[in-house]
Order: structure tokens, then sequence, then C-alpha cells
């Protein structure tokens, strides 16, 4: 027992894991990043768009086993080339951390067919792409972790949020059936899920024609954005959740042995992951829409609805 304990421990010394991060130029991906920098027992390779290199190399003085690449996410020729490098250089990626993603604010009706593919091309199927190439060298070793950054927006949705939500969804979904597929091969499967954070992300957030706030504020939606927006952003300012807090966790998840599928990264997503487990969906949705900022004057002045006959 010992000595199989004393091999384990010898084993570990000499393995380095290969750690891939997408979407390291900011956010959360930044932060992990600044965590795994100075961590010589991993080996990483952090990824951001091209606009970001000459930035990254400034802020990570090189190191043996650091690597910074670019990556569009959603180029599929050049996730074929970087895993590519990866293999033939560490013998594959141990560690997938699928980090990098974009937000529409939006109600369903002001997205185009265009938005929701840029949407759910970012946030699924590049996620997917990059866990289809890396798992063979996973299988190969018979270990690996694949880490995907998820959010409150994978277990309930918000409106002026569907595609968003949906993205995250279709994430959470396939990391779930994902989890049964590969754990005979030694892989495990994270969903790790912010909720609100204290950072300058909501900057980020996309609009598309019809929600940009030139356009919104005189739709028929005009109340759920001059609602929405100010609400959402006012819970992320008061978070206490931060870059640095979402980052901790994700290093927790590369650290731990068999981590739980399922790993709510902030207060509210703690609140919400039991909320949606304990309270029925039939009464949940009318408690939360009562919760939604003025949700009662929402499309009062333009609804047409019927009310029902006495
Ligand atoms: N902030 C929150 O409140 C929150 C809450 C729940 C979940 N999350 C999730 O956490 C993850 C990280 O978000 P964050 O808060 O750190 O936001 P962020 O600061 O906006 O970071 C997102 C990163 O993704 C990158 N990215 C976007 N599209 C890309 C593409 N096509 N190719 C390569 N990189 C791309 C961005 O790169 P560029 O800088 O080049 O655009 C950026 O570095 C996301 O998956 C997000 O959905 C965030």
């Amino acid at each position: 027992m010992i000595f199989w304990r004393r091999l384990r421990r010898r084993n570990q010394q000499y393995f380095r894991p290969v750690i891939l991060v997408t979407g390291a130029g900011s956010g959360i991906g930044l932060a992990l990043t600044k965590l795994l920098h100075p961590m010589s027992q991993y080996r990483v390779i952090a990824t951001v768009r091209e606009s970001s290199l000459v930035r990254m190399h400034a802020m990570f003085p090189a190191r043996d086993g650091f690597d910074i690449q670019a990556l569009d996410i959603r180029d599929t020729p050049g996730i074929d080339q970087l895993i590519a490098m990866v293999d033939q250089k560490y013998g594959g990626v141990n560690i997938l951390i699928n980090n990098a993603g974009i937000s529409f604010r939006a109600v369903a009706e002001h997205m185009t067919d265009e938005d929701e593919v840029l949407q759910m091309s970012t946030n699924y199927f590049a996620a997917m792409a990059l866990i289809r190439r890396v798992l063979p060298a996973m299988r190969k070793v018979g270990r690996g972790k694949i880490i995907n950054v998820s959010s409150v927006s994978g277990m309930l949705a918000m409106p002026t949020m569907s595609s968003y939500s949906a993205s995250k969804h279709a994430l959470e979904g396939a990391s779930e059936a994902l989890w049964y597929e590969v754990k005979p091969f030694g892989i495990d499967v994270c969903l790790i899920q912010p909720g609100f954070i204290n950072s300058s992300s909501f900057k980020n957030v996309y609009y598309t024609q019809d929600s940009h706030p030139d356009q919104s504020l005189q739709s028929e939606y005009q109340n759920y954005y001059r609602n929405m927006i100010p609400f959402v952003e006012k819970l992320m300012r008061k978070s206490f959740s931060t870059p640095e807090k979402i980052a901790g966790v994700i290093l927790k998840a590369i650290q731990t042995e068999n981590p739980p599928l399922w790993i709510p990264a902030t207060f509210d997503a703690i609140f919400f992951y039991y909320v949606r487990r304990l309270v029925p969906r039939r009464f949940l949705l009318p408690l939360l829409f009562r919760l939604l900022p003025n949700a009662k004057t929402w499309a009062k002045d333009f609804s047409n609805k019927r009310t029902p006959r006495p």
C-alpha cells in the first residue's frame, strides 16, 4: 500500500499537466492565467485573440512550459492547428478550460439569425469543437479534465438574455452527457457556474441592431431594457464575487481528484442551484417574474393581451 502511494506520488512529481485556457485575455481567463503563470508544475497554453497577443506577452514574462497562443475559438482550422501543435510538443492537452464566451443582451425578438449563430458558435459549438479535439489524447493517457465555464444562466434563464441562456443550457446539457461518456476513460467533466461577478465584463455585452440602446428604447420592449440593464449592472457591481475568486474555484477544480460535475461558483449561483432543485418550476417562474424590476409595467403601453372573458 505504502509502496503504491509512494510510486503514485513520484509519478505525480514527474507529471506536469498541460492546461489549455481559452479567453485568457480578460476577466476570469486572465485571472486564472495570472494564477497559473508562476505554477511551474503546470504547462500552460493561454489562448487569446490575435489582437491581445502583444499585451499578453508584455504582461507575462516567458517561462519554460508557458505559451501564449493566438486562437479565435470560432476558427475551426485555427483550433486544428493549435491542437496539432500541442499534441506534437506536449503529447496532448490534459486539462481543457473552455472559458471564452460572449453575451448578447437582447430579447428573443430582437436577435437576428446571424446573432443567434454568433452566440451559439462562440459559447457552445467552439467549446464542443475543442472538446472533440482534445479527447483522443486524453483517452490515450487514461486521464484528463474538461472544465467548462457555464453560468447561472445555464440553470435559469433571464429576460433579455434568451440566446445567452440557450448557449449555456446547451453547454450544460452536453457536459452532463459527456460526464457519462468519458468517465470510463478516466476523464472528468466540470461545469463552473458563476453568477453575478463584480467585473467590467458587462461592458463587453453584445447588442443587436434592434437591442442597441439607440433603437431599443423606442421599441415595444423599451421597459424591459430600461429595467433589466441597470438591474443586472447593479447586481454585478454589488456582488462580492470577482474574476479572481472564480479563477480560484477553477484552480480548485483543476487540483481536485474527481471534482463534481456542477460547481456553483458564487453565492447567488449556490442559492439558485438549490432553489431550482427544491421549488417546483410552476411556482418558481411566476415568483421570479414578480421579483424582476417593475415587471408589471413591461409592455404596458404596447400589449394587446386579451383578458379572459368573465
Ligand atoms: N462576468 C460574469 O458575470 C459571468 C457570469 C457567469 C458566467 N460568465 C462566463 O465566464 C466566462 C468568462 O467571462 P468573463 O466574465 O471573464 O468575460 P470577459 O471579460 O468578456 O471575457 C471573455 C473572454 O472571451 C474571449 N472571447 C470571446 N469571443 C472569443 C472568440 N471568438 N475567440 C477567442 N476568444 C473569445 C474574449 O476575448 P476578447 O477580449 O478578444 O473579446 C475575452 O477574453 C464566459 O464564458 C462567461 O459566459 C461570466
